[in-house]
């Protein structure tokens, strides 16, 4: 390679032109000195391991995997961490000398973040929204972060139940139920506006309540929870989150995210 080859990284997915994940990981890159290049790549619906394998070829050196493709993450990597294991999905991709390792950083990503805001994960009742792949990520992470409890409620029941088999969490019905310490809506309900199905006292003064979807303004989820007097918040700092964490496998550099969310944060709301 000659002198001026810097390491290459992308996010690859379809769509990806929304992606944040070059800012985040350019301004990381100039924060801790590092010299890489990061692009966004479309990646062809039914291309996704030829695309990864040409890329390797070529010399890149990480990739992280969106929608729709962290499935098929998780299929071709050789090795995985246990975080990934258990998400059953790959949003980090890294050759190594023993093979693909396949990550997951989005629960890290989640657990930094709540970290950052002062929640006191260590014995806290948690209830998800949600059991999607979302869902599923954030299980053991917030486990390994201490929680005294998780609970899950879907719209989908079955959904739940099958989580709740694999983790051996609580699924919880839309009753009414005692106070957690922190609710999540890892729903994508809130992209049509709508509030998730979710027990009355979900939702009370003394929790958090997380919302994993972001906008320029507070999310409906957001908006319920400050009307019952929680406290808020929504998902850009688990996106910065989880990139730090890549960005940290990938280089064995730790950046900062606080900096970087609140460039992303003044750019949202401009
Ligand atoms: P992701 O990978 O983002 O988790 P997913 O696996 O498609 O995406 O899961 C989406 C989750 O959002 C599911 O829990 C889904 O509920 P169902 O299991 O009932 O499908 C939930 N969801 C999506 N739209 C919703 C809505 N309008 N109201 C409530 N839940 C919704």
């Amino acid at each position: 390679m000659s002198a001026s080859a810097v390491d290459r990284y992308a996010v690859l997915g379809h769509p990806i032109a929304h992606s944040k994940s070059p800012i985040i990981h350019s301004a990381f890159a100039a924060q801790t000195g590092q010299r890489l290049s990061y692009e966004r790549i479309e990646v062809p619906l039914d291309g996704f391991a030829e695309q990864v394998r040409s890329l390797i070829a070529a010399g890149y050196r990480g990739f992280n995997v969106t929608v729709p493709f962290k499935e098929q993450a998780f299929a071709l990597a050789q090795r995985r961490t246990p975080r990934a294991q258990a998400a059953g999905a790959v949003n980090t991709l890294m050759p190594t000398p023993e093979g693909l390792l396949g990550d997951n950083t989005d629960g890290a990503g989640l657990v930094a973040d709540l970290q950052r805001l002062g929640v006191q994960l260590a014995g806290a009742r948690v209830l998800l929204l949600g059991a999607g792949g979302a869902c599923r990520g954030v299980i053991l992470p917030l486990r390994e972060a201490g929680v005294a409890h998780i609970a899950i409620c879907n719209r989908t029941p079955g959904k739940a139940q099958a989580l709740a088999e694999a983790f051996g969490v609580t699924v919880q019905p839309v009753v009414p139920t005692s106070a957690f310490d922190v609710t999540i809506n890892a729903t994508s309900a809130g992209l049509s506006g709508a509030l998730p199905p979710m027990p009355p006292g979900a939702i009370s003064a003394q929790t958090f309540a997380y919302d994993m979807l972001y906008a320029s303004h507070p999310t409906a989820f957001m908006q319920h929870g400050a009307a019952l007097g929680a406290r808020v918040a929504d998902g850009l700092g688990m996106l910065v989150g989880q990139a730090a964490e890549s960005f940290a496998l990938w280089r064995g550099v730790r950046p900062d995210a606080e900096p970087v969310l609140a460039q992303l944060r003044a750019a949202l709301k401009a």
